[in-house]
């Protein structure tokens, strides 16, 4: 079986906690490192506790930090949905393990370079190491395979009603990846929206043997029930679609389409502009818009990776 050579970019976070779990198990991924960047919480915690899932999931992935918050703007994090620690309600123990030395941005090139083209980088937070390292190496666009993000929306927003929170918190770092060259799978709200679990199959994971799925359990708790007040069915895990696209790209719907971001609007800032709906279109199809997500295959994944 072809191994697809996997860096992931990420602020965990409790859906990046379930989309790290989600790739440990995915036999079609290698992952090579894990990046993190300010985001749900700030940047120390962040890298924290991608060395604590690392030890959860018996996977020593080294883990590099990158940037404590944008470039350009202040850094607004997301502890009102993910708690101070990062998990919600849930803890992991401390990891006897620490981040490698190399700064983010540093190392994503390193790896991009030892897998010239074929590289697949999966981002689940804020795009500022991408920026970073897109402006540190000019030429990091043509090393890397694909980008796989979690971010953005065709029509909606979660921070405001134009704009999803990975964009909206660095909005910059998100016009320089969508300007890059990098091929985009765009990896919006219209379809992480839909790769959710119901309240009836998360309960049973409370007693579950596995440490994997009692953690998950617990930590998701409180999105859970914020998501059921507002409306939705259940607890949407936003970050791990792009993994679960990567090795099963025959479970979605996608099309091409031209995206940019606003960085200059007072109410649309933060806005992926989509020209999949529109007639007038932009110079370049340069992101794939996965739509739709075959929701049983996922959950069918999600839940053999928290058990086993
Ligand atoms: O909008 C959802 C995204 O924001 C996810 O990546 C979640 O972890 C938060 O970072
Ligand atoms: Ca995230």
């Amino acid at each position: 079986m072809n191994k697809y050579p996997v860096w992931i970019d990420c602020d965990p976070g409790v859906d990046d906690a379930a989309a790290i779990i989600l790739a440990s198990s995915l036999k079609e991924l290698d992952i090579l490192g894990i990046s993190t960047v300010a985001g749900n919480v700030p940047l120390r915690t962040t890298t924290a506790n991608a060395l604590k899932l690392g030890d959860l999931v018996g996977q020593p992935y080294p883990v590099y930090a990158g940037a404590a918050g944008p470039v350009v703007r202040p850094y607004l994090d997301g502890t009102d949905f993910h708690g101070e620690g990062g998990f919600g309600t849930a803890s992991l123990p401390e990891s006897s393990r620490r981040a490698e030395p190399m700064k983010a941005w540093d190392a994503l090139y390193a790896a991009a370079k030892a897998h010239p083209g074929t590289l697949e980088l999966i981002t689940m937070g804020p795009l500022t190491n991408i920026a970073i390292a897109l402006e540190t190496y000019p030429d990091l666009p043509k090393l890397i395979h694909r980008l796989l993000m979690m971010g953005g929306s065709v029509t909606r927003g979660n921070r405001t009603p134009c704009a999803e929170y990975n964009i909206y918190a660095d909005p910059e770092a998100a016009q320089v990846v969508f300007r890059s060259g990098i091929p985009v799978v765009m990896c919006g709200l219209e379809v992480t929206e839909l790769a959710y679990i119901l309240p009836e199959e998360w309960e049973p994971l409370k007693d579950s043997p596995s440490e994997k799925a009692r953690f998950f359990h617990d930590a998701s708790r409180f999105i859970l029930e914020r998501n059921l007040e507002n409306g939705h069915p259940g607890f949407c895990i936003h970050d791990a679609v792009p993994v679960f696209y990567l090795a099963h790209p025959e479970c979605f719907k996608a099309e091409p389409a031209g995206v940019f971001v606003e960085t200059q609007g007072e109410l649309t800032l933060g806005k992926t502009v989509c020209d999949l709906y529109t007639d007038k279109q932009f110079e370049v199809k340069n992101t794939l818009v996965v739509l739709d997500i075959d929701r049983k295959a996922f959950l069918t994944a999600l839940l053999n990776a928290l058990e086993h």
